[in-house]
């Protein structure tokens, strides 16, 4: 079946069901400076699931568009993508397990013809010191399901990924996975939610594809193994939970006013799943991109040397074509960043299978891209029309042209490395930081001439890069924190706490100019011109302690970004906010202490950063900068 074929029965499917069709939100989200793109269907529905009257009615269906960053250098297997759709039906405080799961069911195999002995499901074990219990009701649920097909259905305790590799199938059809699989929350298992984070338990659905185990993934095959013999197509989450204070463990989890159904399943995987095809490249979304590139380079799929290049281009020309159609432009910053990696990626490849392109009518990419388009047209309307075409091809387009002028340059410089016979670490990394020549290309010519480059020295280089560049985004974002872990979100509750006590004790010109909170510690860069005295760092602390110690609400609130230039909310120099954002405020909004532009997480109230804030350092980073670390002890 095409994706169009389950995209259309799924949502014909939900809304003979009562379910209102909700049409995809764009990739780039609206309301949510917490991250960069929309990353699954619920994220724009977030408000709903904490109890806002949706005014489309309890029940919605759509498919979304997804795309996520994190999965960009797993591309190239036979089953990671960047971008996917993601089939969503949500239950607003209506219908819970007992028609979800029987639905989900129904569909998979009477609509989509699935084989019900392919599938396999889990659900939540419990977790006795978060007292939350094992899910057994899903459970029976599906045992009745597949005794109606004939299945004998068994019940298996597994608990976490390694107890799986250990113990195995164990003849089991229904698995029960501990927190750390299935439990669902947009900051992952319960310790890592922050306050206000609304989570709960899950129930995914598992499509074997019969392939051997293999023994590099663990002992045991099991649902959850990453060998490639099952994979996941649907995950329906029961979102009844909020979190309510740190830390945990005990009594922290509330009920959401509603109980609520998320369900997500990737609709290339479930059209991998109809085709039997453990490589979800060969789908038509895929195929049709890769059959064209497979006649203009003469080379073949199933050569294993070429397959990674193949599927790169299909998924990053497929993804870059609806995130250009949402707006974004290729740059050195954030989405346009992430953009660009993705089309000068796939140029990269292109020029492995020795398509390299001399104008833009017979562009690999841009072809990938024409193919993309005319497959989701009707769908997206975005992708419609002349105006949408022209941006697409030409962004595609002049990105592959300037990244060809860079390889050149950089080849030139990569040619003066090489003749001296050997290349360093730090050289290779030059060459790709400065001359933005992809290490995968040094690495490939070393080898041609025979020359060793030092890999790990270079990835050690890479990490330390990456570190300082996500500190860099968490620094923009203001607390869309890499890390919602509880220490950390401690210490960004501190960090709001300090900024305003330096303004206190200093003035009203200090500003924020930087900021990086780790598990261990706070850092902020701020404007102020001297050196600091003992006298004014003792104040510091004092007033941060004191309303640690006073016990005030944390309060997170949306507006426009005018009413809270109205109120004074800090925001950092040179930050670029959206239209709408969020706001916390130490304190009501009308008396607070400190009042933030902020993604969060944050704390709930100031009595949870438990312990006495102490400055380590205070000292100058740039004319007219100081810099503070300091800690929660
Ligand atoms: N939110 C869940 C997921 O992303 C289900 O929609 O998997």
């Amino acid at each position: 079946m095409t994706v169009n074929e389950i995209r259309a029965k799924y949502l014909e499917f939900f809304e003979k069901r009562g379910h209102f069709i909700i049409s995809s939100a764009s990739l780039v989200p609206h309301n949510d400076p917490t991250t960069l793109f929309t990353g699954s269907g619920m994220q724009p529905l977030i408000p709903y699931l904490l109890g806002k009257d949706h005014p489309a009615g309890k029940r919605l269906a759509n498919s979304q568009k997804s795309f996520r960053t994190e999965d960009i250098e797993e591309v190239g297997d036979n089953r990671h993508t960047t971008f996917f759709e993601m089939l969503g039906n949500w239950s607003l405080g209506d219908y819970f397990k007992k028609e979800e799961l029987p639905w989900l069911f129904e569909f998979l195999t009477d609509e989509i013809d699935l084989d019900p002995s392919k599938l396999y499901v889990t659900a939540f074990a419990g977790d006795e010191r978060l007292k939350l219990s094992r899910d057994t009701e899903s459970a029976a649920i599906w045992k009745e399901l597949f005794a109606k097909k004939g299945i004998d259905a068994r019940d298996v305790v597994i608990g976490s990924q390694e107890d799986g590799a250990r113990l195995g199938m164990q003849g089991g059809r229904i698995f029960y996975y501990d927190a750390t699989k299935n439990w669902w929350s947009r900051a992952g298992a319960p310790e890592n939610m922050p306050a206000g984070e609304p989570g709960g338990p899950d129930s995914e659905i598992f499509y074997d594809f019969g392939l051997p185990h293999d023994a590099r993934f663990g002992d045991e095959c099991h649902p959850n193994c990453d060998c490639g013999r099952f994979l996941e197509i649907g995950n329906s989450v029961f979102m009844q939970y909020i979190k309510k204070s740190l830390p945990a463990p005990e009594g922290s989890f509330g009920l959401l006013p509603k109980q609520n159904v998320d369900f997500g399943g990737g609709l290339e995987r479930i059209a991998a799943a109809s085709e039997n095809s453990a490589d979800i490249f060969a789908i038509d979304v895929f195929s049709d991109i890769i059959g064209l590139l497979i006649h203009f380079s003469k080379k073949e799929y199933t050569d294993s040397r070429y397959a990674r290049s193949f599927r790169i281009i299909a998924d990053h020309i497929r993804a870059a074509t609806f995130i250009i159609s949402d707006g974004v432009k290729p740059s050195n910053t954030e989405r346009g960043y992430v953009l660009r990696r993705l089309i000068r990626r796939a140029a990269q490849h292109a020029l492995k299978l020795s398509v390299g392109d001399k104008d833009k009518e017979d562009s690999m990419l841009v072809r990938a891209a024409v193919v993309t388009i005319e497959k989701y047209k009707e769908v997206y309307p975005e992708l419609d029309g002349e105006a949408a075409y022209k941006e697409i091809t030409e962004t595609i387009w002049n990105e592959e042209k300037q990244f060809a002028l860079t390889l050149e340059r950089g080849m030139r410089e990569f040619e003066r490395i090489a003749s001296t016979g050997h290349i360093e670490a730090s050289e290779a990394y030059t060459l790709f930081t400065t001359h933005g020549f992809p290490f995968e290309m040094t690495l490939e010519l070393a080898k041609e001439r025979g020359i060793d480059v030092d890999e790990e020295g270079f990835k050690r280089e890479m990490k330390k890069h990456q570190e300082i560049s996500r500190a860099g985004v968490t620094q923009k974002f203001r607390g869309g924190l890499a890390d919602t872990s509880e220490k950390t979100t401690r210490l960004h509750t501190a960090h709001h706490l300090l900024l305003k006590a330096l303004q206190v004790v200093l003035g009203a010109h200090v500003k924020q100019r930087g900021s990086n909170i780790t598990q261990e510690r706070l850092r902020i860069d701020f404007s102020h011109g001297e050196k600091m005295s003992k006298e004014q760092l003792a104040e510091v602390e004092r007033i941060v302690n004191e309303k640690i110690q006073e016990g005030i609400p944390v309060i997170r609130t949306e507006m426009s970004k005018e009413e809270a230039e109205k109120l004074g909310a800090e925001h950092e120099f040179g930050a670029k906010y959206p239209e709408r954002v969020s706001v916390y405020s130490v304190g009501p909004l009308d008396k607070a202490f400190s009042i933030e532009y902020c993604g969060g997480p944050h704390v709930s109230n100031t009595s949870e950063l438990k312990g006495t804030f102490k400055i380590q350092k205070e000292e100058a980073v740039a004319a007219g900068i100081r810099r503070i670390k300091a800690v929660l002890q």
